[in-house]
């Protein structure tokens, strides 16, 4: 939920802070800061955003090689100048950055205080300093690496951490238990951070902490002990992440680059794994598992927020092209209902980040109970990429706008890839069926190049419905996860209530709330279920509804019906969702950006909800 950077090198460390955070803010943007030795320890922190932060320290830079930032997601306290990060001990020697939850914090809170420290702030994360400060006090011959992990030994919840000391200018100590941390290795420099975006500039040498490990960072390098003291070896890993995939490219927001992106995103998603001449499909991740796949009795699936959307698409897919039954659980409801789930079964999480608080969680439930976990995610090094037997990665490049759109469309391809795979292993997909959705899926990227053509077309009818007070979403089968997904990138983005609905739902009383004011998108483009959206087409427009059809060429009593009409190109049903999602994305871009909504960072959210 929160960013965290920290530098120690050779370079004036204020700049590569700021410019970290800068890279980090689509992490959580309330408040930001940073903390930087100087000889002494400057601390310069706010709410706001990180160019607040800025221009703060523009007024009196503090010099240094050394120091931590945070951007924050407010969790605990409000976002305010006291709560933001970093926050210091009662000493005013340590001071320490936070990305998780404490959940034990107001008992050690209680304890530090009755012991006489007193706390600044209302956050959780206080009190990590405050007990180091404390462990240091009351044992003098401690070294503060050992205090450090005696403080953390004595915490239960998430954090990544970075701590810096006045009294050891040549040292910055970074945490992991649940939140991620990346930690970049230099010439005579090393960098940590939330994720690789802040240190790509820099290095392509990575190093990623886990659960339970405590890094001691210096010019020269860097050791990494588990929290019991454990010395650890730990791999090099070359980054492939290039710069200019983190910068925007002359789009406005990263999420209209993301949506422009999703042509070349699927083709590499595609890429290595999917040949339309010899209509073979390779998924190298699920090779050793791809047989305890196809014999599983069912597969459940646990994902959050567009990724169970996709998820959603999943159950279709795999039904229809393997038979295998599948359930769609949202992650943070699986693991608190005691689920059905044994060695004999599979559980496939979802998630673009790879560090979703509840789908990590939901993953580490499964595995707890004997089944088998795959994952399907963006974020190479990810904890979810670690932490599961076996995945795909959709390979669709960071994704930095907090609305997923690329993710969406590359989950939506690779579940469509594993269910032909299995459906072909259990002999339950015809050779010629299998044949043709290959050839279509090859030729998705460009049919998703002729909608984004129509952007022009989908910003007028964005104009005509900026001010609508609500929108309704309508969709069957392949394409009502898909009136989901619409819905839910209106509302994030632009504020707009905004529903989405099995089509033949709606008379089950959503068609109460449809009169002149309401706009409502109906997605028809599969052929299955044709004739029944046309008759939800009738129902609304008695009603006085606005009816905005996304639909294919050939759908003419569609197109005639339909007050609006944005033509999508006909694929096959199963592949619906890949071609019908793209003018939901840009519909509701146009919409937000109308609105002057922070389209990239709208309020409330983060891009990783890495906190349950
Ligand atoms: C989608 O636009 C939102 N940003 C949100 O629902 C997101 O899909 C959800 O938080 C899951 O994130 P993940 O895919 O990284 O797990």
């Amino acid at each position: 939920m929160c960013g965290i950077v920290g530098y120690i090198g050779h370079r004036d460390c204020r700049d590569v802070l700021l410019k970290g955070l800068a890279r980090l803010e689509y992490r959580g943007y309330d408040s930001a800061g940073v903390a930087i030795l100087n000889g002494d320890l400057a601390v310069a922190k706010c709410a706001g955003k990180v160019r607040d932060l800025a221009a703060r320290l523009e007024v009196a830079p503090p010099r240094g090689t050394v120091g931590i930032g945070h951007t924050r997601w407010a969790t605990h306290g409000p976002p305010n100048d006291t709560n933001a990060h970093p926050h210091v001990g009662s000493g005013g020697t340590v001071a320490l950055v936070h990305n998780g939850i404490i959940e034990n914090y107001s008992a050690l809170k209680a304890t530090l205080q009755a012991k006489g420290r007193s706390f600044r702030s209302q956050t959780d994360t206080e009190v990590i300093v405050q007990l180091i400060e404390e462990i240091l006090e009351e044992s003098a011959e401690i070294s503060f690496e050992a205090a450090v992990r005696l403080a953390l030994k004595q915490v239960t919840g998430t954090y990544g951490l970075a701590i810096v000391n006045r009294q050891e200018p040549d040292r910055l100590y970074v945490a992991r238990n649940g939140s991620p941390l990346v930690i970049g290795v230099g010439a005579d420099e090393v960098f940590v951070a939330s994720d690789a975006a802040p240190i790509v500039e820099y290095t392509n040498q990575v190093v990623y902490l886990e659960d339970g490990e405590l890094a001691v960072l210096r010019r020269d390098g860097f050791e990494v002990r588990s929290i019991d003291d454990v010395p650890l070896t730990k791999e090099v890993h070359q980054l492939s992440l290039s710069l200019d995939e983190i910068e925007k490219g002359g789009f406005p927001h990263f999420m209209l680059k993301e949506i422009h992106e999703q042509p070349r995103a699927v083709a590499d998603c595609l890429r290595g794994r999917l040949d339309a001449a010899t209509h073979s499909i390779q998924l190298g991740g699920l090779a050793n598992v791809l047989d305890r796949l196809a014999a599983a009795p069912k597969l459940t699936i646990a994902a959050c927020g567009t990724s169970w959307h996709s998820g959603l698409v999943g159950e279709y897919l795999f039904e229809q092209l393997a038979r295998v039954p599948v359930e769609v659980e949202y992650a943070s409801e699986f693991r608190y209902r005691d689920p059905l789930i044994d060695g004999r079964d599979v559980l496939l999480t979802i998630s673009q980040s790879g560090e979703t608080a509840d789908t990590i969680a939901a993953l580490r439930e499964a595995k707890a109970r004997g089944a088998l976990a795959l994952g399907i995610c963006n974020v190479v090094g990810s904890t979810m990429a670690r932490e599961t037997d076996a995945g795909v990665f959709t390979h669709a490049g960071p994704e930095i706008g907090v609305a997923s759109t690329k993710a969406f469309t590359t989950q939506v391809v690779v579940l469509a890839l594993m269910a032909l795979a299995v459906g072909r292993r259990r002999g339950a997909l015809p050779p010629e069926r299998a044949a043709a959705i290959i050839e279509e899926l090859a030729a998705i990227p460009d049919k998703i190049r002729t909608i984004l053509a129509q952007d022009a077309a989908i910003r007028a009818l964005a104009d005509r419905f900026t001010y609508a007070p609500n929108f309704l979403y309508l969709g069957r089968t392949f394409n009502f996860p898909v009136a989901l997904e619409g819905a839910l990138k209106l509302k994030e983005i632009s504020y707009i209530h905004a529903e989405g609905y099995p089509a033949a739902e709606m008379k089950h009383g959503p068609i109460a709330l449809i009169d002149r004011l309401m706009p409502v998108v109906v997605i028809a483009t599969t052929r299955h279920t044709n004739d029944k959206m046309i008759s939800n087409i009738e129902e609304v427009r008695a009603r006085g509804g606005r009816v905005i059809a996304i639909t294919t060429p050939e759908q003419d009593d569609v197109k005639r019906l339909a007050e609006f009409v944005i033509e999508v190109p006909s694929t096959e049903d199963c592949l619906a969702p890949l071609l019908s999602v793209i003018p939901l994305q840009l519909l509701a871009y146009h919409v937000a950006v109308n609105r002057g909504c922070n389209v990239d960072q709208p309020r409330n959210l983060a891009k990783s909800v890495t906190v349950e």
